[in-house]
This record gives structure tokens, sequence and C-alpha cells, in this order.
């Protein structure tokens, strides 16, 4: 019997984009984009079965090795420093990460920052590497909102058309790295299940240029 793939996929646009490129890599199963409640999709012709998850969930699953492949921001890699392997720039899913204030904002190095953000780890590493104290106010959505009621003075996040900052007065302060989508695999399962790992891989980094260009 062939050798299945499990691939997590995160819910949404990015999982959607991500599963045209494994089926332009020649791993499709159709089944997985019609719109259905189920979570687990499986063509073993092809040798893979695919399942959707929460994307901050993706990184979890193959690090665990109930998934041998997944796709994750970079966002999330730097974020939870998962023990996974980082193979592929999949080259969809650009946007940046970047620390954004009201307009016209001057920062006061004599009082600490106050930094709101869904990302402390890399909140705190950014300011740490530059030497400014900071005080960290972890947030699950709708951050933007922060400096606009004065909850914080900066905010570290996720820009991709800087719709969101200009429409509430806010801009880019610093620009902090670039975010793309990245195929990870488990460790143990890019040893153990190397043929169809690498095999996959060849392909999708082969689809993701031809995308890309
Ligand atoms: C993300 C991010 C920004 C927005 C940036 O939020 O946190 O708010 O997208 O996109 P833009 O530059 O194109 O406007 P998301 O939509 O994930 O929702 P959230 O508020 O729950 O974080």
């Amino acid at each position: 019997m062939k050798e299945m793939l499990n691939i997590a996929l995160p819910k949404g646009r990015l999982g959607e984009q991500s599963y045209e490129l494994f089926e332009r890599a020649g791993f499709p199963c159709r089944e997985a984009i019609t719109d259905s409640r189920k979570l687990i999709f499986e063509n073993e012709e092809a040798g893979v079965r695919y399942f959707w998850v929460k994307p901050s969930d993706v990184a979890i699953y193959v690090e665990r090795g109930a998934a041998d492949l997944g796709v994750v921001g970079k966002d999330v890699l730097r974020e939870e420093t998962p023990e996974v392997y980082e193979l592929l720039d999949l080259g969809i899913g650009r946007c940046r990460m970047a620390a954004a204030a009201k307009n016209g904002f001057k920062d006061d190095p004599s009082h600490t920052l106050r930094v709101a953000t869904k990302f402390p780890n890399v909140a705190k590493a950014h300011y740490a590497a530059v030497g400014r104290e900071i005080d960290v106010i972890r947030l699950n959505g709708s951050i933007e909102l922060a400096p606009i009621l004065g909850l914080s003075d900066v905010i570290v996040d996720i820009v991709e058309t800087g719709t969101t900052l200009r429409e509430n007065d806010l801009s880019v302060v610093e620009e902090l790295f670039p975010i793309s989508a990245r195929l990870i695999a488990n460790r143990a399962s890019y040893i153990f299940k190397k043929g169809p790992v690498s095999r996959a891989v060849g392909a999708l980094a082969a689809v993701a240029k031809e995308a890309g260009r």
C-alpha cells in the first residue's frame, strides 16, 4: 500500500491557495475544497490525506507528528519557534510584520514603550535587540484599536495592504520582517517518510516557483 502523507492545511484563503499548489504538484483531492463540514479528505491513489485546522494550530499538529507536512506563516514560526523543519517558501500569503502607531507618533525613550500585539515573543525579541524597554500587552485581535484608545503606544502586527492602518489614522513606524507561507515537516516524518516527503518538496518547489513569476 502506498505510504500516505498527512498534510495540515490552514483553514481560510491561505489554505485554499496552499491546496491549489499541492494539487498542481500532483497531490489532488478536489473533495478537500468542497463546501462541507468534513475535516479530513483522502486520495489514496495520490497518497495524500488533508485536514483543515486553525492556522495557528498547524505547527502543533506537525510538531507532534499528527501531520507530516503543514503550511504555516513565517509570523507563526517566528512567534512559536516550533520544533519542525522549514522546507520551503511557498511564495503565497505575502505580508509583513511591522510596528505601527498613530500618525505623528514620537517615541519618548524615557518611558517604557507599551506594545499591543498578538505576537509577544516577536515583539520582545525585536525590542530587546534594539535595547528598548517595553511592556507587552497581549491581545487576540483588532490590535489597531489599542493605540487609538490609548491602551498602547504602538502595535506589532501583520500589515498586508495597509488598509486597516490607513483607515484608522495609523502608520508603520518600523518594518520587522517579511512574511510568507512556509512548508514545514515533522522531524521524524522527514526521515521515515523521506521518499514521499522529498517528492512533495521537489514538486511544490517547482510549482511555487512558477506561481511566483
Ligand atoms: C490582520 C492584521 C491586521 C490586518 C492587516 O488582521 O492583524 O489587522 O489583517 O491587513 P491590511 O494591511 O490588508 O489591512 P485579521 O484580519 O487577521 O484580524 P484580527 O483583527 O482578528 O487580527
